[in-house]
């Protein structure tokens, strides 16, 4: 059984709402376990045994929230070889700037040692690019985009740790 683990901080629901349609999808893939996780409530054992960890969060000021970057920088459990992802919402779509909250998420993730990966645009649609973004409350294609982002890491975690 792959674990997976998706840790998120929202204060209004909408990067929450993200993390339950990503386990959607990556439930679609047999032999997949998906813990969710609170940024305030992490689950140490869950986190080391999982072998995917993505990470969301909503944008503030155009990149992570502060309660996103305090539990990177505190995270209680090695990373490194593990699969991530982020995904992250915003208010305002072009110019608000969630692909800048995904790369400072992706940041913290290389840095940490982990393996990136989305599916882009090469595993078929909705592409997830550099992860899975939403304009408020996912709904129609950033909810399909969430669901396939989640699809694509359960796969891949499986094909690259035999599980
Ligand atoms: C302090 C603060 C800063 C924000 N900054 C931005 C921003 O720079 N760009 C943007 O598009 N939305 C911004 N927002 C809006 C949130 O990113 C957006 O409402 C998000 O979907 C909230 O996610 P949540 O429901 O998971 O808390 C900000 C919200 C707050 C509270």
């Amino acid at each position: 059984m792959l674990k997976m683990s998706i840790i998120y901080h929202s204060e209004t629901g909408n990067t929450e709402k993200m993390a339950t349609l990503i386990k959607e999808g990556a439930l679609q893939v047999p032999g997949v376990e998906v813990i969710l996780m609170e940024v305030a409530k992490l689950d140490r054992t869950a986190l080391e045994e999982s072998k995917v960890i993505l990470f969301g969060s909503p944008t503030y000021y155009g990149t992570m929230s502060w309660q996103m970057k305090k539990c990177m920088d505190t995270l209680p459990v090695k990373v490194e070889g593990k699969l991530g992802a982020p995904f992250a919402s915003a208010a305002w779509p072009g110019g608000g700037g969630y692909e800048l909250t995904e790369m400072a998420l992706i940041q913290g993730m290389l840095i940490r040692g982990m393996l990136v990966y989305s599916g882009g645009v090469v595993t078929g649609r909705p592409p997830t690019h550099f992860g899975a973004v939403s304009h408020r409350a996912p709904e129609g294609f950033d909810a399909d985009r969430c669901r396939k982002l989640g699809e694509n890491l359960a796969r891949k975690g499986r094909d690259l740790f035999n599980h």
